[in-house]
């Protein structure tokens, strides 16, 4: 029987992560393993022995294969599942071909708008005010309050809003400021129903939830592999519906433009690739791992440490457990300012004096903490920041930031 570890610091040396931090956001930037890494390097030496070679005869094939491979993992047809560097260049090819072809049809007289929520993440915020600005629709959010009451609170707020004025709802599978995961099967349901198209920005969910994307039918899905699914950064994935696929095109036109989905995003000129060639090896890691078992040990230590956030911040639970996976949010009500650059101070100041890495973000005009469970973490690794999140200590460092 194998007697190997299978979480928690046991296996921390598998990843190239400082020893001297507690590593507590493995879901902004993701961290890869060294054999992930070591896969890479593999294929950069490939690439550089004979770059002709690689670019023409090996590369349009190992992407389609690796491609098949993911779409294989994540309940797609491999035909209309791409990849693309990161879940912002995949959410944006998604709005600019749908807002385009609309525009095309003469349609956006009457689907005046497009709409999200308050917890989009902020770059998708930019790129849908962009959007409004250059296609001429309107721009809206609907209001999803944290603490929240549950999931059907989310589904409801939304299908509140939908309508024949909406060009496009973007809505979050796993909400960044939050780490919620919202009831994605129910909101497309619903926009479906209503003729409203959606695309669904699963930038968290690809390896923390399961996924079957043929079975949802979202217009477009977008995900990324370098946050939980191990791969090395610049590894994401956009999916269409075969009703959208003959309109989804590349950000960036290239010498494939007119072939379709997914020619014309396999080639969009020369870019290193290998991130999205160690998809194989990323599958073969979490199946090593084990699938189910690296998700529930990642819910299981929410679970854990989800009290002891509630006794640190005097918050009670702010959302029920079942709309969690690998994230958990709570709100600094005794934060003295509630800005971006000030969530940023704050992170600084815990790398520098405490040692941990952990983001702050502002919501909904509150400070939010959020930490992330990744399977080389265990519970005494939050304790510096629960120690922080102390009323008395919080005031301390608030105080130290100048914040009066
Ligand atoms: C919901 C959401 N969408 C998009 C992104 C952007 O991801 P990337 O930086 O990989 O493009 C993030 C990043 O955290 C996110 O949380």
């Amino acid at each position: 029987m194998d007697k190997t570890p299978r979480f928690g610091h046991a296996i921390r040396h598998w990843w190239p992560l400082d020893t001297d931090i507690d590593f507590l956001n493995p879901a902004s930037f993701g961290a890869t393993p060294h054999e992930i890494l070591a896969a890479q390097s593999v294929w950069r030496d490939r690439m550089e022995r004979n770059p002709m070679h690689f670019f023409l005869d090996v590369l349009p094939l190992e992407v389609r294969r690796q491609a098949s491979l993911l779409a294989e993992f994540v309940g797609a047809d491999a035909d209309r599942l791409v990849f693309v560097e990161n879940a912002t260049n995949g959410v944006q090819a998604a709005i600019w071909s749908h807002l385009r072809e609309r525009r095309d049809a003469g349609k956006l007289s009457a689907e005046r708008e497009i709409i999200t929520t308050d917890q989009v993440y902020p770059a998708v915020r930019n790129m849908m005010r962009l959007a409004a600005r250059e296609f001429g629709t309107g721009y809206r959010e609907i209001h999803i309050p944290f603490p929240l009451s549950g999931a059907d609170e989310v589904r409801d707020r939304i299908a509140a809003e939908l309508g024949e004025r909406c060009a496009l709802l973007v809505v979050d599978h796993v909400a960044s400021p939050t780490g919620l995961v919202f009831p994605v099967h129910a909101i497309v349901a619903n926009a479906r129903e209503r003729g409203v198209a959606v695309i669904v920005d699963g930038a968290h969910a690809p390896g923390m939830l399961p996924l079957d994307l043929d079975a949802l039918d979202a217009d477009w899905y977008v995900g990324n592999c370098h946050k939980w699914m191990f791969t090395p950064k610049s590894c994401a994935l956009l999916y269409a519906a075969e009703r959208r696929a003959a309109h989804t095109h590349p950000n960036v036109v290239s010498l494939t433009v007119g072939k379709g989905m997914p020619a014309e995003f396999d080639y969009v000129g020369t870019r290193d690739c290998t991130a999205f060639l160690c998809l194989e090896a990323s599958l073969e890691f979490m199946r090593r791992l084990g699938i189910d078992g690296m998700r529930r040990y990642q819910s299981d230590l929410v679970a854990e440490i989800r009290p002891r956030f509630s006794a640190a911040t005097g918050v009670d639970t702010p959302a029920p457990h079942d709309m969690t996976a690998g994230m958990l949010a709570f709100p600094l009500y005794g934060a003295r300012r509630m800005d971006s650059d000030s969530a940023r101070q704050l992170r600084a100041h815990c790398y520098r004096t405490r040692k941990f890495e952990v983001p702050f973000m502002v919501h909904d005009n509150h400070m939010l903490v959020r930490a992330a469970a990744q399977v080389f973490n265990e519970a005494g690794d939050y304790d510096a920041l629960l120690e922080l999140l102390s009323e008395a200590e919080f005031n301390k460092v608030q105080t130290e930031l100048g914040w009066n």
